[in-house]
Formats: C-alpha cells, sequence, structure tokens
C-alpha cells in the first residue's frame, strides 16, 4: 500500500521502518521539512517529503504528531479523497499539550481529533510505547504476541488498520468505535500495559472513564520524579499497577 506518515519521532520512524520491511512504499514527513529527516527515512527505508506530498497520493495516512499538533492541519485534507484511511496514534498530556477544556470535560481524545482534520480517524498504536513498538513484536500466531487496541467507526477502515497493527507485530483487538475510543486512553488499563489479547479485552471493559485523566496525572508526575530512573518494565509495571 501506500502509506503516507505525518511525524518521524519515537512512534512514526518505527511505523515507517516496520512497514516498508513489510513491502509497503512509505512516505515521511515531519514540521521542519524533508531535508532534515533525509538520513532517517533511508535508514527507515521511507521517501522523506513534505506533509502534503505525504498525503497527495496515499491510501493509508499515520499521523505521529503530538496531540496539539493536529490544530491546523485541516487544509492538508482539503483534497484527500474520502476511502483513503487516517490513523491517529496520538494521546492528550495536558503538561505537553496544553490543556484542552472539550476534551478535560470527556469528549474522547480521537473524537477530537477527527474534528481537527474534518475528517473520520481510526485510532492504533496510540497505547503502545514507542519501545514496545521496536522490540515487543512477534509474528502472527507466536505464543504470548502482544495486542493493541483499535477503534473506529467504517469497517473497511478499521480492517486495514488491524491489517497493518498485524504487520507490525501485534495481535489488533476491535475496541469499537470512535465515541468508545476513551477505553484505550491514556490512564486506562489498556493503555501501554503490554497485554495479550484475551486480557487486552478485559482491560478495555474494565476501563472507567470517571478515574483515567487522574491516572494519566499520577502516573506522569511519577514518572518526572523518577527522572531516567525508572526501566522500560518498571514503566509498563507501574501502568499497570496505577490503573488496576
Ligand atoms: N512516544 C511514545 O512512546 C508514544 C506511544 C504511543 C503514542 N504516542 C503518541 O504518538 C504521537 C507522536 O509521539 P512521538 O513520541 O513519536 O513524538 P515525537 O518523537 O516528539 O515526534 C513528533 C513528530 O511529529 C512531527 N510534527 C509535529 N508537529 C507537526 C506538524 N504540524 N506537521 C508535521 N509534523 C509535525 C515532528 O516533526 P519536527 O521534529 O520536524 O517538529 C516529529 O517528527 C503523540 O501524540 C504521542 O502521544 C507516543
Amino acid at each position: 500500500m501506500k502509506i503516507g506518515i505525518i511525524g518521524a519521532g519515537n512512534i512514526g520512524a518505527r511505523l515507517a521502518r516496520k512497514l516498508a520491511a513489510g513491502g509497503h512504499q512509505v512516505k515521511l514527513a515531519n514540521s521542519k521539512g524533508p531535508q532534515t529527516i533525509r538520513h532517517l527515512a533511508d535508514e527507515v527505508g521511507a521517501t522523506p517529503v513534505t506533509k502534503e506530498d505525504a498525503v497527495a497520493d496515499a491510501e493509508v495516512i499515520i499521523l505521529a504528531i503530538p496531540f496539539a499538533s493536529y490544530r491546523g492541519l485541516a487544509n492538508l485534507f482539503e483534497h484527500v479523497a474520502p476511502e483513503v484511511v487516517v490513523i491517529d496514534t496520538s494521546n492528550y498530556y495536558p503538561f505537553r499539550d496544553g490543556a484542552m477544556a472539550e476534551v478535560d470535560g470527556g469528549k474522547p481524545e480521537s473524537v477530537w481529533s477527527q474534528e481537527q482534520i474534518g475528517r473520520p480517524v481510526v485510532k492504533a498504536w496510540n497505547a503502545v510505547l514507542a519501545e514496545t513498538l521496536e522490540a515487543g513484536g512477534k509474528p502472527a500466531g507466536a505464543p504470548g504476541r502482544l495486542a493493541i487496541p483499535v477503534a473506529g467507526d467504517g469497517a473497511k477502515a478499521t480492517q486495514t488498520a488491524r491489517q497493518l497493527v498485524d504487520q507490525t507485530g501485534f495481535d489488533a483487538l476491535d475496541t469499537g468505535s470512535i465515541e468508545d475510543s476513551w477505553r484505550q486512553q491514556p490512564g486506562t488499563p489498556a493503555y501501554c500495559t503490554e497485554l495479550t489479547i484475551g486480557d487486552l479485552e478485559l482491560a478495555v471493559e474494565a476501563a472507567k472513564r470517571d478515574r483515567a485523566a487522574r491516572n494519566r496525572d499520577a502516573l506522569m508526575k511519577e514518572f518526572a520524579s523518577a527522572g531516567t530512573a525508572l526501566t522500560h518494565e518498571q514503566i509498563v509495571a507501574r501502568n499497570r499497577s496505577v490503573t488496576a
């Protein structure tokens, strides 16, 4: 498939590498311009482009940018055909993105995302840590394969997203509509907790809407005070315990 990835950081670059290795034609864009990611794009097997080029003939567009950066992206989608699948990997962190009253008031993050760009999104890869994405993937059917939640409204779009998730080394769990996608947001039991598909399904069901933001902020406070002292395993363990 022709895949345009906007955002060439922790998530975008890792997805570019995996999807290019899977045989897809991947274009990669950032905000500073293609000349700044030439070496990276070369290394991961993608073509460095402007974000306008990334969406121009894509069949799938993956947005791997900070949540606040969705503001002002609407024009980019003006000429993108309706059948093009748009995948949202973002998460809202008020300390990083600035407080957003609507989302603080309970609007699911990806509902807000799709309002910014004026078209539906599928939410995927938001609930996997970059390190897990890098090293935690396994071939389909392998014992202990981890799973990633995928939410969205169009059957074809969500199926495409689930197939791509599978190609990046993870089982894809269909978690329902974008309205329900708060169940995989930061501070929920499904968020970055490295679970297999059966356990992930239970975690998604166990999510408590009124607790997620508090859990998220408590975790962030803890991670900030620990600095670089926490290992990846400790971060996952804390994600699991705070949201249990
Ligand atoms: N890190 C994780 O473990 C993780 C896990 C799951 C989901 N996520 C979510 O995934 C998203 C990306 O996270 P990240 O850690 O990959 O971030 P990151 O490393 O900071 O990279 C962000 C990328 O987005 C680009 N960007 C920002 N604004 C843009 C714009 N308006 N147009 C085009 N490109 C833009 C940046 O380009 P420039 O450098 O040129 O500005 C950069 O390449 C976030 O919403 C995050 O919450 C992160």
